[in-house]
């Protein structure tokens, strides 16, 4: 069995890059180690930079996103009772727009298959070679090598395309804090995102659908959900959210409710002989400021080109740049997320000289265009 990219991993990622890769003619196989059931169900953040919608349309999945998708040119900062608008698109000129991942993967999966794309679900790699390069693995009960020019290793933090890289440098960050997420059935109580920073913790008020509201409060990394029934989150999500204004919080039927760890991590370079690493598999950020599926986008972005340079003219310069210019984009959200977390969270150890910076800064950012205009640019992304 043979093809040109063998692609570890059939999430965002993955799916994406086959898509890219299909519509430059190079073909591709995306081994999948869940089943479709799951890959299509999985709730993550939902916050897409315009150059990612941009890339979406542009390759030709963007349809049900221009239709459902929900358009943003603002976002509220609330604390010490009062809300506090940034308005994206006055500073940046860029939009942001409202759409899960979840639906992204249906969107790809549909297309890819519709077009006779290769996904194999369910299917276990056993083993990745750079260097021949082929991918073993499991599936159905049997074992197959699929032999290819480039491996594509997009199977998230916990997969086995990043051990296959020798003498990797890490970098990482741990946080006091996690994110309990629950998906409501209730209009969402705002038109735009809430981000409030209360001594009791950081809560955010997001969205999915006119009908649907997806909400997040911080807790301790070790939290465990089943201390959380649905009543204590509506009330901690109250206390909150609260202003002096007394704007009111909608509740619903809670549908899904899971506890997100939150870590900074980098390993670099992001290629090793023929295997490229790309989206969670090379890097994680902490879910403030929802970069991580859009650092994704343009790792696989980047990917797509060099290949495509690379089966056009036969030049591997591109292929030769992808970790340096992925990495740029990386730790330039890496620091922002690190930059938002810090600000927004109630980190139970600070001291009272660190609370007071903290205030001051949020202070800062809500009252000075230049400092509002920082957070628009990084939050719509800067250009790919
Ligand atoms: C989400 O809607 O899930 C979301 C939005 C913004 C974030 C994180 C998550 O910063």
């Amino acid at each position: 069995m043979r093809t040109q990219v063998a692609i570890v991993g059939g999430g965002p990622a993955g799916l994406l890059l086959s898509q890219l890769l299909h519509r430059q003619g190079i073909d591709s196989v995306v081994l999948e180690s869940r089943d479709r059931d799951y890959v299509e169900h999985r709730q993550r953040a939902g916050m897409l930079e315009q150059g990612t919608t941009d890339v979406l349309r542009d390759s030709g999945v963007g349809e049900r996103l221009d239709r459902e998708g929900l358009v943003h040119h603002g976002l509220e900062l609330r604390f010490g009772g009062a809300g506090h608008r940034i308005p994206l698109t006055d500073l940046t000129g860029r939009t942001v727009t409202v759409y899960a991942q979840t639906e992204i993967v249906k969107d790809l999966v549909a297309c890819r298959l519709a077009d006779g794309g290769d996904i194999r679900f369910e299917a276990e790699v056993l083993e990745i070679d750079p260097s021949a390069p082929s991918v073993t693995y499991r599936h159905e009960g049997a074992v197959h090598t699929l032999a290819c020019d480039y491996v594509a290793g997009c199977d998230g933090f916990h997969g086995v395309s990043r051990p296959a890289v020798p003498g990797l440098r890490t970098f990482s960050r741990d946080y006091p804090f996690a994110w309990l997420g629950v998906l409501a059935d209730v209009p969402p109580s705002t038109e735009e995102l809430i981000y409030a920073h209360h001594e009791r913790g950081f809560a955010l008020h997001s969205l999915r659908s006119p009908k649907v509201s997806r909400l997040y409060l911080q807790v301790t990394p070790d939290e465990d959900l089943d201390a959380w029934p649905d009543d204590r989150i509506w009330t901690e999500l109250a206390a909150r959210f609260a202003t002096d204004d007394g704007w009111e919080l909608r509740e619903g039927p809670i549908t899904d409710k899971a506890i997100t760890p939150m870590r900074s991590f980098v390993a670099e370079p992001m290629r090793h002989d023929r295997l490229f690493l790309a989206g969670d598999a090379a890097h994680i950020v902490p879910p403030t400021g929802a970069k991580g599926l859009n650092l994704a986008v343009s790792d696989v972005t980047v990917l797509a080109n060099a290949l495509a340079e690379r089966y056009a003219s036969g030049s591997e310069s591109l292929l030769d740049a992808y970790s340096a210019t992925c990495l740029a984009r990386v730790w330039r959200a890496e620091h922002f997320s690190y930059w938002m977390t810090t600000l927004l969270h109630a980190d139970p150890a600070a001291d009272d000289f660190t609370r007071r910076l903290q205030r001051s800064h949020l202070d800062y950012v809500a009252s000075s265009q230049a400092a509002a205009t920082s957070l628009a640019e990084n939050y719509v992304g800067l250009p790919l």
